[in-house]
Formats: C-alpha cells, structure tokens, sequence
C-alpha cells in the first residue's frame, strides 16, 4: 500500500503531486508529504490527508520541477508527520519515497547507528535514505549506483523514488514487488511517475511498468532502465486504455455509489465480445490455449484475498457445477505459509482487483514454482499479478476508487461464470441446451441489474434509516448466495463499522442463534429457486427469536414478503447468477447506513484498496 508519485521536467511539479496523490489516496491516508527540488530541498509532510498536506503547504515555497509525493498506509512505525514520506539522509540532501516493506531495516539501521547516523522516524523507509547516502560518500559512486549498491543490501518489497540536493538534473526510482509505472511526455525531457496511471493519464497516455529489480534513472531528460545486477534494459513502451472520466465522480456523491451505479455497463464490458449466443462459441483465448490441460484436470485452487476471495467461492459452486472438476478455495495469506501440496497438474487461479496483493501475489509465486499453472482474473491492467501468470482474463470492470470493493466484485464473478461455462464447454460437461440457456440469460443480467438499481434503492435507503444505530448485524445464504451473505456483511462493516457476520443459513442453528433477539437484524437471502423452502424455515427460526428481517426475495415473491419485516425484490433469473443481482442491494445497503453514520464511504479508516504489504 502507500501511493507514490513524482515529476521531472520543465513544469512546477506541485500541482502534478498533489492531484495524483488525491487519486492514490485509496492506497492509503494516515498522511501524506512532498519533497520539491529547486535548487533547495523542501519537505511538507503530515498526518492525515492530502486536503491536509495541501493546507500545511499554503503560503509555502513550493516552487520545484522536480518533486516527489507520497500518501501513507502506516506499517512501521505510527502515522504521525515525523513518520509520513519523504524521508531524508543524515545531511538532508537525499529525500525518499517508499511503498513496501525493507525487512532487514533493523540490522541496517543498527549498522548505520554505529556510524553515527541518527535516525528522526520509527519508520523503516528512513535506513533506505540513509544508507544510500552512506554508499554514495564512502564509494564515492554518483547517486545511481549508491542506489544499486544499497538496493543489493536491502531484503523486502520495495517501489522507491529518490531526490537528490546535489544531483538536481536527476530522479532515480527503482521497484521490487511494489507497482511504478513511468509516463512519458510528448515533452522532451518531461516525465511522470506513480504507483499506477491513474495519476498520469491526465498527462500522458504512454507508459512504461517497471519490472522486479529494475531502476530507472531520469538524467538530464533522459531515461534509462537497468537492473539491480547492472544490466541494462530496454523499456516495453504502451498505450493506457483509462479514461479521465473513469477518474471522476461524475456528479455522484461518492466513488462507492457510483461504482455501484456503473454496474450494468462493468458487467456487460467484463462478459463484452467473450462468447456468441448463437454460434454457442467462447472467445477467450487464454481457454483456447490451455484446453488440453482444461481437459484433463484433476483440480483446480483459487486463491484470493477479501472480497475476491468471496468471488472465489462462487467461482467453486460454478466451476463443480457445471465444468465438473473439485475446487478449492484458498486464503492467499494461509495457502502460501502451510505447505500445501501442488503438483505440475494443478490450475491456480488467481482472483485480484488490484492485482498487485501482495499475499496472491506470493501465494502464486509459490504455485508456479512447483508447477503449476497460473491463471489471472484481475482489474487492473498490467498489474503484477496478471504479468507473472500464464494466462488470464481481465474483468474489464474500469477504474474502482472506492476502497470497498463493489463493480469488481460483479465483474469477477461474471468472468468466473464465463470460465466455469468454457470450462464446460472444452470438457463436454453441460449439454448444448444448457450451454445456449446459460448464455442467453447471461445476457439479460446487465438489464436485470439496471432495473434492479432503479427499483431498490429508494428501499435501501428507507432500511438503512432504520437500522443504521444497529451494533450487530447478521448475513445468512444458501448455495451461491452464502458467499454473498459474507461479501454483504463484510461492505457493512468495512464502510459502516458495524460488526456483521456472514454464516450459511443453516449454520444459524449451530452457534449465531444465540445472538438473536428483538434487536438484531439479520438480512437473509431468500431467493426463488433453489432451498428456498429450507431458508424460509431458517427464517422462522429468527422470527420466532424476535429477530428483525431483511429479505433479499425474488420478484413476486409473497411467502417472505409476509413474514419478513423488510423485503427486496431482485428479478428473477439462473440460481448461479443471483450472486450478481442479490449483491446490488446489499452494497446499497451498506453505503446508505455508512452515509447515514457519517463515515467516510470512500475511505474507511484503516483500510487500503491496494494491499502490497503481507
Ligand atoms: C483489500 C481491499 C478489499 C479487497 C482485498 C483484496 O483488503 O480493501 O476491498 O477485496 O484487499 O484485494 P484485491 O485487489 O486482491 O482484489
């Protein structure tokens, strides 16, 4: 986590930081600072936020061409000014950026203590300036190679910028296991970076990702790529696809909300040109080219982190329903640390908004080393994750600023339902009749979904308004809606900061029974098709304990509408793909009691959408 940003060129840098440190801020707040180079090093930093920084830097010199940010996800050290980004050296001269963690910092800094350094932060970005500044006087080497040099004593993950007092025509910035992206300008001379492009496509649509153990040094307008080993490389130059307008608001109250709006045209992109109704035919090359080994599958493991993670249970209800191949499901953070077995005949999946988690990310790292082969559904594009696997499908679901999780949670389990079908399809699995009623009511979801949009919301908001006080909350599901019941009560208390559970609805009897009373409401999801009499039975059960109903019911459905205390209509569709309609009102639900409790929906204390530290 953290987001970091920098600019060289002709320009004042100022605006540039700031700007792109507001569209980072998903990655982290506790605080945020600038260094701006102009022939003087100046350093604002703070706790809190941009807005926070912005005002801590009013009426300041912050004049610079070249200059560095960073907003802050504390791991070491508390989020206080003294510990927020930039960091300087022992003279002062070096400033420095850093996301990821240095884990051998203590024994560096114990070394540099010895030397005399004395050390302002608890942090452990700070022994990086430091020691990098060490090499540089006592090697007598210019600053890119004391970078090198330092980067071969450190051990961690790492995205780092570095400027210099003394080396104002250069900007070094080097990555290992944290994202950087490069923008460069039509301008000669002028470049951008950042911890993703969103920072950057207001400025420039041509890129460069940085590669594990790769430097880049801007000198004198010029840029240059080698490793940490000294071997130089030639940068893979691309296009950004992302809009600005993807960025914005767009006249909605919060990114949440209007992520959760954009959910008809996220799922329809992430479904967009990947099969044909009529032809019955899959275009999703990366199922073309694995299809012997598809055939011939014995299992496959999903590994994922929070709300993918939930993705990746509906993912094994699809894939054994209709590809008919055992699935496992796997924290990311349990499956890399418990020696799991994985031989050269597994598939791997690999479920990440970001892409760039950094437990998925080891956990696959793992898998491939023994064998297996990787699979990637991933949000963003050229992320780490989806540029280490073997194959993969991105979600296509656009830009997702909220840090709770919504239109890249529908996405997911739309391209899950895409694989589990081709999955089918190669493995002859399904009839053709099943195949061709699956993709026609595929088709209908984003419609569904947009209906469904218009015709809760005003519900939810009228529900949020009761229970918005509530302590407790309660989330039951059968089937593919139990992963749903986890994802709903995980966005209430993400954004909300109430403490809700997602069970089964059967698991109710064994344990979270006890917790029922006049007071508690549980949302139950209760739809048409499949153990709708055992979860209309599991209803009575809260009734008959007091217990405050909230329905998620199928259109027309008047069996729970009477003895619910609340009811929510979502059309009617495949039981394997109500996942994607029931969970539009409960991220309804969830944003409306946070707005209610005045949380910050966006940016929920604690949190980062971009999770690169284990
Ligand atoms: C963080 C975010 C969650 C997200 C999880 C996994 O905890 O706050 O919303 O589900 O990371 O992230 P990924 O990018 O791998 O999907």
């Amino acid at each position: 986590m953290c987001g970091i940003v920098a600019y060289y060129g002709p320009d004042q840098a100022y605006d540039f930081l700031i700007k792109g440190l507001q569209r980072l801020e998903y990655r982290g707040y506790d605080s945020a600072g600038i260094a701006l180079l102009d022939g003087e090093l100046k350093v604002y930093k703070n706790k809190g936020k941009v807005a926070d920084l912005q005002e801590a830097a009013n009426g300041k010199n912050i004049s610079g061409t070249r200059g560095i940010g960073h907003t802050r996800w504390a791991t070491h050290g508390e989020p206080n000014t003294v510990n927020a980004h930039p960091h300087l050296s022992q003279s002062g001269d070096i400033a420095l950026i850093h996301n990821g963690i240095i884990e051998n910092y203590a024994t560096l800094k114990k070394v540099l203590v010895e030397r005399g350094h004395i050390f302002k932060s608890d942090t452990d970005t700070e022994v990086l300036s430091h020691l990098i500044e060490e090499i540089k006087d006592n090697e007598q080497v210019d600053l890119l190679e004391a970078v090198r040099l330092a980067l071969n004593e450190v051990i961690g993950a790492y995205a780092i910028v570095i400027l210099s007092k003394n080396d104002p025509n250069t900007l070094i910035a080097a990555r290992n296991g944290s994202p950087l992206v490069v923008g460069i300008s039509d301008r000669k001379g002028e470049f951008y970076l950042a911890s993703d492009a969103t920072p950057i496509v207001e400025y420039t649509k041509t890129v460069t990702y940085l590669n594990d153990n790769e430097i880049v040094a801007i000198h004198n307008g010029e840029m240059t790529i080698k490793t940490i080993d000294n071997v130089k490389k030639s940068p893979f130059i691309q296009e950004l696809e992302i809009s600005l307008e993807a960025l914005e608001k767009g006249g909605y109250e919060h990114f949440m909300l209007k992520e959760i709006f954009e959910q008809p045209k996220s799922i329809y992109d992430s479904m967009r040109g990947r099969f044909d109704p009529q032809s019955l035919t899959f275009a999703m090359r990366s199922l073309e080219e694995y299809a012997s080994k598809i055939k011939n599958l014995d299992r496959i493991i999903i590994v994922a982190c929070g709300t993918s993670w939930h993705a990746g249970l509906v993912g094994e209800y699809l894939i054994e329903e209709f590809g008919r191949i055992p699935v496992e499901v796997e924290y990311a953070s349990e499956f890399r640390y418990r020696n799991p077995i994985i031989t050269e005949d597994d598939l791997v999946i690999a479920i990440s908004q970001s892409g760039e988690t950094a437990d998925t990310l080891a956990a696959l790292e793992m898998a491939k080393e023994k064998g297996a082969t990787i699979y990637g559904i991933c949000n963003v594009v050229g992320s780490s994750i989806p540029r280490m696997t073997h194959a993969g499908a991105y979600t296509h679901a656009g830009p997702e600023i909220g840090v709770a999780s919504t239109k890249a949670f529908t996405a997911q389990v739309t391209v899950l339902t895409l694989l589990a079908l081709g999955i089918a399809d190669i493995r002859g699995s399904v009839s053709r009749k099943r195949l061709r009623e699956m993709f026609a009511e595929l088709n209908t979801i984003p419609k569904k979904v947009e209906e469904l949009l218009q015709s809760c919301n005003q519900k939810c908001q009228e529900i949020a308004e009761i229970y918005k006080d509530v302590p407790n909350c309660l989330y039951l599901g059968r089937g593919y809606n139990f992963p749903v019941a986890l994802e709903g009560a995980l966005k209430l208390k993400e954004i909300s900061y109430i403490h809700a559970e997602g069970y089964p609805a059967a698991e109710m009897k064994h344990g979270p029974i006890a917790l029922i009373d006049e007071n508690m409401p549980v949302v139950v999801i209760a739809t048409k098709r499949n153990y709708y009499e055992k979860v209309v039975s599991n209803i009575q059960e809260v009734k008959a304990r007091k217990g405050k109903i909230i329905a998620i019911v199928t259109e027309g459905d008047d069996k729970v509408a009477e003895i619910a205390d609340h009811f929510i209509e979502i059309p009617d569709t495949e039981d394997c793909l109500t996942p994607i309609l029931a969970t539009i009102p409960l991220q309804l639900l969830s944003y409306y009691i946070a707005v209610l409790r005045g949380c910050n929906v966006d940016q929920p204390r604690n949190l980062a959408k971009s999770v690169t530290v284990e």
